[in-house]
């Protein structure tokens, strides 16, 4: 699926930076002393993001001036050992930095053995967390990360309170459990996963992640839309043609994640948390303070507003795709189906496109399109706003068959998520010449050449924030509830329609053309990925 890209000329624009004061690091540092304790120990996610996270949260002073790491995972091992292992792990992924087995992150870890379903290494585990909180002075503060299979949640839940390693509201020290996605993979599971998370813990205790919350540029979409007055007023059913949010990757199952993925698909795996997490930024109101329950009330609001789909506007309005086998650079690239861990005749959907109406005054009208998917031409996650083209076509000249016409332009603010951070508006000038003649050029805004400070990566912001206690950035019971109400009318909805005929997009393309379908009777056209 692809559309004619409109001949585009470059603006310079120059970028004028407001030196705000600077709240500084021991403002927004964590300052209670704490032991984080990771469940999954030496899982990808411990090795590849939370361990380099707690390393820059060190460097940058952000860590309090006490705290200690306990690992539990099931494999049997001692403290050093784990510390080797972590260590080469951190050293690939700070590169450039030299890492002793003396620094400081190195020296804070611990290794617990334990399985999730066995009580008894619970209690060891409180054994050893009150041991190492009188060595190291710690008063019992606990951070717990979850960073397991959903289905572990909630023994570890049940098991931490039986063991008595959850504090209750009241106790001056104070516990937190961080729950990685997915949270649930419908709204009857994700129901119950409320129910038993919230029978241990209470609601400002529970941390569910979204690591796109994280992200700097996703942070940012708030501070656009609100920050600035002169957008705001036009974000609405008045002035907005259309909104694109795509979440769109390279890569496709890369060996190990077939079979979780064949069992999740696109729709749980990035639709109902990371893409409507975007569309709750992009299309919620202000909030009256930028504080978690505010931005989570406005967030619920507007996911409230996505009335669930009818079987007939199910099929009306989404398109699924699975890539086939295909080339690239001369080398065979493998279809989904011949991925390792995936069903050879599986029905998972690896791209998705959805057209979204949000039943609120704001937005009635205004068509959302959303598209993510696997195996895509590039990797690129923008939200693109288009106005409504102007009420009348003044500028008209002479076209191919010597008919006077107007090219239709519209202006479009591009919030580029990933890669090639940064804001484009594109607007419609006119071509030096003797003639009237109008070209889309572009204003851009990069981050990289109007920042050079060192972006933090989405973990660290999080695990700073829930060292902090602001769950600004995680996910509410409520929150949850409702997109899954919206995703789980589309499962079964499309468990009643006829098996999609798969695979219908070649590997590296836009996605299957099928998707253009959505766009019918509008004026807007999927954004070409290759030249996002
Ligand atoms: C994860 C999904 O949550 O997000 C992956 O499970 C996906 O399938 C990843 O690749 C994308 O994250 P990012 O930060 O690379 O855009």
């Amino acid at each position: 699926m692809s559309a004619p890209a409109p001949a585009r000329g470059k603006t310079g624009v120059s970028i004028k930076r407001t030196e705000g004061p600077d709240p500084g690091v021991e403002a927004i540092r964590a300052k209670d002393p704490v032991t984080i304790v990771i469940f999954g120990a030496s899982g990808d996610l411990a090795k590849r993001k939370l361990l380099p996270a707690l390393y820059h949260l060190h460097a940058g002073g952000y860590l309090p001036e006490r705290y200690a790491v306990v690992g539990f995972s099931r494999t049997p091992l001692g403290d050093d050992a784990y510390r080797e292992s972590m260590l080469a792990a951190l050293r690939e992924q700070v590169k450039g930095d030299s890492v002793g087995a003396d620094h400081p992150i190195v020296q804070a870890l611990h290794y617990q053995p334990g399985d999730a379903d066995n009580p008894e290494t619970f209690r060891d585990l409180r054994a050893r967390l009150e041991k190492i909180e009188k060595d190291c002075g710690l008063p019992g503060n606990r951070l717990y990360y979850l960073s397991v299979a959903p289905e572990f949640f909630p023994l570890i839940l049940e098991n931490l309170a039986a063991a008595g390693l959850i504090r209750q509201k009241t106790d001056p020290t104070w516990s937190r459990v961080i729950i990685e996605k997915p949270f649930g993979t419908d709204l009857t599971s994700a129901r119950a996963l409320n129910a038993i998370v919230g029978a241990t813990l209470d609601e400002n205790q529970i941390y569910r992640i979204d690591h796109y919350l994280g992200k700097e540029t996703v942070q940012n979409i708030l501070s656009f839309r609100f920050g600035n007055s002169i957008f705001e007023p036009l974000f609405n059913q008045k002035y907005v043609d259309n909104v694109q949010i795509t979440v769109a990757e390279e890569l496709g199952m890369e060996g190990r994640r077939g079979a979780y993925y064949d069992g999740a698909g696109t729709m749980r795996d990035m639709v109902q948390n990371h893409i409507l997490q975007l569309f709750c930024l992009i299309a919620m109101e202000p909030p009256s303070a930028l504080e978690a329950q505010a931005i989570r009330d406005e967030k619920v609001k507007v996911l409230r507003a996505l009335v669930p789909m009818t079987r007939k506007e199910v099929a009306a309005n989404t398109v699924r795709g699975q890539y086939g086998m295909g080339e690239k650079n001369g080398q065979v690239v493998k279809g989904y189906r011949q991925e390792e861990g995936v069903d050879p005749q599986s029905c998972t959907e690896t791209f998705v496109a959805l057209r979204m109406k949000v039943d609120n005054w704001r937005w009635a009208g205004v068509p959302f399109f959303l598209r993510s998917g696997k195996r895509l031409a590039k990797r690129v996650s923008e939200i693109a706003v288009e106005f409504k083209q102007p009420p009348l076509h003044l500028f008209r000249y002479l076209g191919e068959d010597d008919e006077i016409v107007a090219r239709p332009m519209s202006n479009v603010i591009v919030m580029r998520i990933q890669p090639d951070e940064g804001i484009s508006l594109s607007i419609a000038c006119k071509q030096p010449g003797m003639r009237i003649q109008l070209q889309e050029v572009e204003m851009d805004f990069f981050y990289g050449e109007a920042f050079h400070e060192r972006s933090p990566e989405a973990y660290e912001r999080l695990l700073l924030d829930a060292l902090r206690g602001d769950a600004s950035l995680f996910t509410r019971s409520d929150e949850v509830e409702y997109s899954w109400r919206f995703i789980t009318a589309i499962h079964e909805a499309w468990a009643n329609l006829p098996p999609p005929s798969f695979p219908n997009y070649y590997p590296f393309s836009d996605g299957p053309d099928e998707a253009n379908r959505l766009l019918e009777g509008t004026q807007a056209r999927w954004r070409p990925l290759r030249e996002a």
